[in-house]
């Protein structure tokens, strides 16, 4: 048993119009990942790579198989039953811009998490400075609006926030993607210091295939609402199997341009090869 057991999933989308055929996002997919473990899941735009994180959080239309959360299944609870998980699974998304509510101090976006749970607000107090501490940030961040940071720090923000109840697993959905390199690698590096601390699992989605290898255990490669193929990190981005996979990779930019110009000639030799 992982921490995370995902079987057969099926999402469908309600047709729009008149009698229209539901749309099926996901059509039976299957994947795990274990305590303390970072699944990566690409693939292109639309493959359903967010379905299947809203999925996991309870926010997709589920109509077949099973979501298994520390052996229980957690794919029919409702909303209720739901809510008393967000302790367990939390979320980043992608754009730091509009995930934070722009009207609250970083104190109040940190704190509300907690003061629900019914933590004292001294208490909530000295976690907001630990959060802010463990995310790389000044402790005087706590009174300023999220508009006065830039977007990295509004990434750490976030992450703060989602850390807030010490989660065991937290989605990512393209976490780094609207941030520019250097600011992606060090939010990046940040996530990888928070795991190797706390033992959570991350579900980290993205389309970039150099920040999934950075930062995954294993991979998923996600196509037209399949997994095509599965494996560690390293294999799968250096060796894929599934052709998917390998047009994926090819068509990823890289900075060398000796390697790009290599690239392009494989490129090339795939197509002519599969015509
Ligand atoms: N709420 C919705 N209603 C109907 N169709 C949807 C809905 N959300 C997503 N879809 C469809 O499901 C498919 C998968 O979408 P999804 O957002 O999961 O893709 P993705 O892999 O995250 O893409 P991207 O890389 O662009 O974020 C797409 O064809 C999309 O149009
Ligand atoms: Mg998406």
């Amino acid at each position: 048993m992982s921490l995370l057991d995902i079987d057969d999933l099926v999402v469908e989308y309600p047709g729009k119009g008149w009698r229209r055929a539901p749309f099926r996002a996901l059509k039976g997919v299957s994947l795990s990942i274990g305590t303390g473990e970072t699944l990566g899941l690409v693939g292109e735009s639309g493959s359903g790579k967010t379905t299947l994180g809203r999925a996991v959080l309870g926010l997709a239309p589920v109509s077949g198989g099973t979501i298994r959360y520390d052996g229980r299944v957690i794919s029919t609870l409702n909303r209720a039953q739901r809510r008393a998980l967000s302790d367990e699974i939390q979320v980043v998304f992608q754009d730091p811009y509009t995930s934070l509510n722009p009207a609250m101090t970083v104190e109040d976006i940190l704190t509300e998490p907690l003061l629900v749970t019914g933590v004292s607000r001294v208490e909530a107090e000295r976690r907001v400075r630990d959060l802010l501490d463990q995310v790389r940030l000044p402790a005087d961040a706590g009174q300023r609006l999220p508009r006065e940071f830039s977007g990295g720090q509004r990434q750490r923000i976030a992450i703060a926030r989602a850390l807030s109840r010490d989660p065991r697993l937290i989605v990512c959905d393209e976490p780094v993607s609207a941030l520019d390199l250097s600011t992606q690698s060090r939010v990046l590096d940040l996530f990888i210091e928070i795991q190797e601390r706390t033992g959570v699992a991350y579900l980290f989605i993205t389309h970039d295939l150099a920040v999934v290898r950075h930062i995954s255990h294993r991979v998923a490669v996600m196509y037209r609402g399949e997994i095509v193929e599965t494996g560690d990190a390293a294999t799968v981005t250096q060796n894929p199997e599934h052709p998917y996979t390998r047009r994926l990779l090819l068509a990823a930019p890289v900075p060398d341009p000796e390697r790009q110009a290599r690239r392009r000639a494989e490129r090339l030799a795939l197509l002519e090869g599969r015509a």
